[in-house]
């Protein structure tokens, strides 16, 4: 039997949602090409994103920023001194990994916070050596992940691809909150390409060197974020967390906001804000609550910018367990003091009548791991193999068939179809039997079809089929338009219509 990861790489492949990219040059590791069913999932993906997280406050949008950013922009964040990764390289063939994901295949222990020190140490009691050639591994050293990008034709200004979309909105913050009306909270997103050379890419999309971020920055006063939270919203929610030590453990506790918050483990704007990204997936995505889980990272294991760094894990078995794809972080003021002592511009700002440096919440979600999760999880190969995509994320909306290719159907099919096409993702097709277009359908996640079939020709009127029960109802054609809406957008379930 076919791996997991085989069945969901397949499945991307065959029908056009992933590929490597220049595969005909033999591909690059770590770069990866959606095809046509992928870059329609990923669109509908960012505009359902955009919706649900846009919609916390008034005060949130939408910019779009660079990818690439000034060597000093990227000093003053810190990326330049501590973007690194401990890189291991081995002194017979020259195979270069990084160190945290070789010791840990090769020992089953984590060295992540580990400094370089004490990872030198390690390897030189650890007895490991290079998976290629069996070589010693010379002293481990620290590699900076950016790309660095020469500016200009004498290429004389240094620059570098950006390491994560979230620097666009520190560096503009001055400019929107001017244009905003000076007031905070204010949230700026960003959706576009991260770049970051990875030592050792891998898994498919999950570690890449060319990928796309989701990141919301919600600016705020520290003295009054918390009276603006709605508590009451998620007071209620159970929190599925792994601490530090749980993680360890594989133990997850269950936990609601409310009380998290009152024991004081965490501030009620990180507890609220966590659960409302923990029911984005539940919800929103379709990801089972037993497949997610939020880790805690510990002071040695966060970034160098966060205070509070809960990673979003999904249970995933084609990569073989948890897998981080999104992340919850309290960044502080730690992004615009550097970029006020970097830039010599006042980011400081008027707010409850003092002056404040505005701390950051980053939500920040990968694109590309949470759509390869999306798949892994919702994807069931067996006697029927259907892909159960939420509608709205559905790369197609429906499918339209005539029953038989004869007798007319096949002319008042592509009637429908002219007409459905203006308003959502149709697909129309009539080869092979109406059995083989319905697992083609399934097999890519579309929601529903539509089958005309002889009567349709009498009364006007055609059948509806759900995805996942197989249940059919007939609907005229005149309604197929708002109801198929209604149901695409959840505002109508398929069970109403019967
Ligand atoms: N702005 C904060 C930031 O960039 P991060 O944890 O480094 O934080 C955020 O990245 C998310 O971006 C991760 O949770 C992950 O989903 C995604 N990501 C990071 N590195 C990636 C890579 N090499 N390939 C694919 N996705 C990646």
């Amino acid at each position: 039997m076919r791996s997991r990861y085989d069945q969901v790489m397949s499945l991307s492949l065959r029908r056009g949602f992933l590929f490597p990219s220049a595969e005909i040059y033999g591909g690059l590791a770590g770069f990866y090409d959606y095809g046509h069913l992928g870059a329609m999932m990923k669109r509908k993906w960012e505009d359902l994103w955009t919706d649900y997280f846009l919609s916390l406050d008034d005060n949130y949008y939408l910019i779009d920023t660079t990818s690439i950013l000034p060597y000093k922009g990227l000093k003053a964040s810190g990326h330049v001194d501590h973007f690194t990764d401990v890189m291991l390289t081995c002194s017979k063939c020259g195979e270069s990994y990084k160190a945290e994901l070789l010791l840990e295949d090769l020992t089953e222990k984590s060295v992540e916070a580990m400094t370089l020190e004490e990872i030198r140490t390690f390897i030189s009691t650890a007895d490991v050596s290079c998976p290629e050639c069996g070589g010693k591994f010379a002293d481990p050293s620290q590699f900076n992940m950016m790309f660095p990008v020469a500016i200009g034709t004498a290429g004389k200004d240094k620059g570098f691809l950006r390491p994560e979309t979230a620097q666009g909105a520190y560096l503009n913050f001055k400019r929107e909150y001017e244009a905003l009306r000076r007031k905070l909270p204010m949230g700026l997103a960003i959706i576009g390409r991260a770049f970051r050379n990875e030592i050792s890419p891998r898994q498919g999309t999950y570690r890449m060197r060319e990928f796309l971020q989701a990141e919301l920055q919600i600016f705020f006063n520290p003295k009054t974020f918390e009276d603006r939270i709605p508590r009451e919203e998620t007071a209620n929610d159970v929190l599925r967390i792994a601490t530090a030590e749980g993680k360890r453990k594989n133990q997850i506790d269950e936990v609601k906001v409310s009380e998290i918050v009152d024991e004081g483990v965490l501030p009620l704007f990180f507890a609220h804000h966590i659960a409302l990204v923990q029911r984005f997936y539940h919800k929103e995505l379709g990801i089972p609550t037993e497949k997610l889980r939020l880790a805690e990272l510990s002071e040695e294991e966060r970034a160098f910018y966060n205070k509070i760094h809960y990673d979003i894990e999904v249970d995933l078995e084609s990569l073989g367990g948890w897998r981080e794809v999104a992340g919850v972080h309290y960044r502080s003021d730690h992004d615009l003091t550097g970029h006020e002592k970097g830039s010599n511009e006042r980011m400081s700002v008027m707010d409850g009548g003092e002056r404040i440096i505005p701390h950051v919440l980053e939500l920040s979600f990968g694109i590309d791991r949470t759509l390869w999760a999306m798949l892994d999880i919702l994807y069931t190969v067996g006697e029927r193999t259907v892909l159960r995509l939420p509608p709205r994320i559905a790369p197609i909306s429906v499918g339209v068939f005539p029953l038989v290719n004869k007798a007319g159907l096949p002319e008042k099919a592509r009637e429908v179809y002219r007409v459905l096409r203006r308003s959502f993702d149709a697909f129309y097709d009539d080869a092979g039997s109406i059995g083989r277009r319905y697992a083609r359908m399934d097999e890519i996640g579309t929601p529903f079809c539509v089958t005309i079939d002889h009567q349709s020709l009498e009364s006007d009127d055609v059948t509806v089929r759900e995805r996942d029960s197989t249940d059919q109802v007939r609907i005229s054609i005149d309604d197929l338009r708002t109801v198929l809406n209604s149901l695409l957008t959840g505002v109508t379930k398929f069970e109403e219509l019967k």
